[in-house]
């Protein structure tokens, strides 16, 4: 069965070898899930089945490569205290915790699910989410489980917080142990929060070794409140993707730029705790790789709203349109090395984000307007 999508009005194709080309008056094809053909509407071939999009433009869906869907529970109070004045600090994932532990599995399931149809309605067509608010071996593995059945990539976040009551070792012992060993089944990645007030690098280093050593990806929360170490680290260790980079040394920067480590700069975060933006503008101009994620959390970045994520590193922190389109389709993607999202190339899994505008501008031009009018996921139409 193929479907010729026609009459699109500007259609963002990316490709990490041929570079983005922007086509206007364009048409593609979907065939058994997958890009069989793009280029001028004028020029089409037949298909099966037809979809006019009246002059819109259609992106590769987004992939999302942070966030953390698996909680209960409500920080609303802590959002306005901080917007009051109090800054952020680590400890507010223990609230969430203490929710996440109390909530049946049905309701977990449930609440992740609505997350995931939210973030779908977004236009993300691929998301990455973690664990972390489990922080026992018994909830780490269950919001692993949950994670496996209804995200696309998830990543073992045990090392998130030092739980109250631990010494911060013994529990990176359990986090290396038994804890990754009940969750091994269901994730691909290793995650860990590398801050003052969560694991220092020795413990991150730990925690990461042994996520390579059971056949886990590699990646890493690093300075998001200060200069932890966690680039460094996360550079040395060949980490797919190292999260926040907020406070960064030239070295860090320069450390990036050689390395296939991602910087992934997540803007809806930066704003929601009042942080200093990542300095995207100079990880792109050192020629750093750098993915937009949204970070949907209930501590600091409430939204999976990557339109907003998108239409902000536009307007704040400077990037140009095509480098945020990029950064948020092709830059998740090899942020969570995959080859078959975040592009429209002929071969792709046909994910098509179709905007109610003319052209992509619209994400940063008209800011916080409902702009997502249809999404595809492997050539079936999900929102
Ligand atoms: O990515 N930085 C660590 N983890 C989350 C915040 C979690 C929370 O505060 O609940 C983040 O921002």
């Amino acid at each position: 069965m193929s479907t010729l999508f026609t009459d699109i009005g500007e259609l963002w194709v990316f490709d990490s070898e041929a570079g983005t080309s922007v086509l206007r008056d364009a048409a593609l094809v979907v065939d058994d899930a997958r890009v069989a053909w793009y280029g001028a509407a004028a020029d089409a071939p037949e298909a099966d089945d037809r979809v006019g999009l009246e002059g819109r433009a259609v992106l590769p869906g987004w992939v999302d490569s942070h966030s953390h869907l698996v909680f209960d529970g409500d920080r609303s109070a802590e959002f306005e205290a901080r917007m009051a004045g109090q800054s952020y600090a680590a400890g507010g994932i223990a609230v969430t915790t203490d929710a996440t532990r109390a909530a049946s599995d049905a309701r977990l399931r449930e609440l992740v699910a609505a997350r995931v149809r939210e973030a779908q309605r977004g236009g993300t067509t691929t998301l990455e989410t973690k664990t972390g608010y489990g922080l026992t071996v018994d909830d780490e593995a269950r919001s692993a489980r949950i994670a496996a059945e209804l995200v696309d990539e998830v990543s073992y976040l045990g090392a998130h917080l030092v739980p109250a009551g631990w010494d911060a070792d013994d529990y990176v012992d359990l986090v290396v142990g038994d804890m990754l060993e009940a969750v091994r089944p269901h994730v691909s990645w290793i995650d860990v929060f590398c801050e003052e007030g969560a694991f220092d690098p020795e413990q991150s280093r730990r925690v990461l070794e042994a996520g390579r050593a059971a056949g886990l990806g590699l990646r890493v929360h690093g300075n998001q409140l200060g200069e932890s170490g966690g680039v460094q680290l996360a550079v040395e260790m060949g980490a797919a993707s190292v999260d926040h980079v907020n406070f960064l040394a030239d070295a860090d920067i320069e450390a990036l730029a050689a390395s296939p480590t991602v910087a992934t700069i997540l803007p809806a975060c930066d704003l929601s705790t009042r942080m200093p933006f990542a300095p995207a503008r100079r990880l792109l101009d050192a020629g750093a790789n750098v993915a937009i994620a949204s970070n949907c959390n209930p501590g600091t970045s409430y939204t999976s709203s990557m339109n907003f994520c998108v239409g902000t590193a536009v307007l704040q922190q400077h990037l140009t349109l095509e480098e945020a389109l990029r950064a948020a389709t092709l830059g998740g993607a090899f942020a969570l090395r995959r080859t078959d999202v975040g592009t429209l190339r002929v071969g792709a899994r046909a994910d098509l984000h179709v905007l109610d505008a003319p052209a992509a501008i619209h994400l940063a031009y008209r800011p916080g307007m409902p702009l997502t009018h249809q999404v595809w996921r492997a050539g079936a139409r999900i929102a």
